[in-house]
């Protein structure tokens, strides 16, 4: 049993004549959740679009996909992006959007009943069977996660992306959506790799933690090895206070930050 999906070696991204991401060497733990941490600007959402084959690299990405862990290439891979603008007056419904990722036939011929049926079975998977028929354009950022997590989820991905999701949820609200993730990892045995500024949030859910400064990780491991004042200072920058909700024993607290994209580091 290989323990690692996906093997990073040596992965380099250079965009606009510059070095974004220079030699990544990370390994991504097999039904495990890995947590990506790093300064706004630091690389996050290019690893992931790499991964995604978005965004053209050097160096390697290998996975060990498959039964017996022979496929090099996944057959899916789940994204949830970082940031999702939708026009508000973009006239679907959940249910039609469901039906353009889902069904082959166009919409103007209406939504199948099988996929109104499979949309609404996807979307009570992740608390969020209510929203079927409300307009797509006019979801908080909650429940628009909720509804990306969910297309994410199918077909069942061998690895599922997560670009800070909680950015645009209450606060209120974001206790729940990390317990359903840990929920869908345990369950379902989603391997998930997740953009989180939340330290505490990071301390509770994640296996394993990747840190990343300036397109360079530098310091990789489970979250008590990783998660300490002297790691988090060379992650985010030495004589920064950079988590007020770190004690000084470098274990994370829950500390009611504000909700938002962007809160800052420096506070
Ligand atoms: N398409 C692009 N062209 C040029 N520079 C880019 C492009 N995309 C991202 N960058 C730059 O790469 C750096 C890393 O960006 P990003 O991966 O979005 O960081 P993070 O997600 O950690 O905030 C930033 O300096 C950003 O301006
Ligand atoms: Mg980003």
């Amino acid at each position: 049993m290989n323990a690692v999906l996906a093997q990073i070696r040596n992965l380099r991204v250079n965009l606009g004549g510059r070095s974004i991401l220079n030699g990544i060497d990370a390994d991504l733990l097999r039904n495990k959740i890995t947590a990506l941490i790093g300064l706004n600007g630091s690389g996050k959402t290019t690893l992931l679009r790499a991964l995604i084959r978005e965004c053209p690299f050097q160096g390697e990405v290998k996975f060990f996909c498959g039964h017996d862990h022979s496929h090099h290439r996944p057959e899916h891979i789940g994204y949830v992006p970082q940031r999702l603008s939708l026009d508000a007056r973009l006239p679907l419904t959940v249910r039609e959007f469901f039906a353009l990722a889902l069904q082959r036939r166009p919409l103007f011929l209406g939504v199948s009943a099988k996929v109104a049926k499979r949309a609404a079975e996807l979307l009570a998977r992740v608390g969020a069977g209510h929203l079927l028929n409300r307009p797509v354009a006019k979801l908080s950022g909650g429940e628009m996660q909720r509804v990306l997590l969910s297309l994410a989820l199918e077909p069942q991905p061998e690895l599922l992306l997560l670009d800070e999701p909680a950015a645009g949820i209450d606060f209120a609200d974001q206790a729940p959506f990390y317990d359903l993730l840990g929920r869908i990892n345990r369950e379902r045995q989603v391997t998930i790799l997740i953009v989180s500024h939340d330290l505490s949030v990071v301390s509770e859910h994640a296996h394993h933690v990747l840190c990343l400064q300036n397109g360079t990780i530098v310091c990789q491991g489970p979250p008590g090895d990783v998660l300490t004042q002297e790691a988090i200072s060379r992650t985010f920058g030495a004589g920064k206070k950079v988590y007020a909700h770190l004690h000084d024993d470098g274990t994370a607290c829950d500390h009611n930050h504000s909700h938002g994209h962007g809160h800052s580091h420096g506070h």
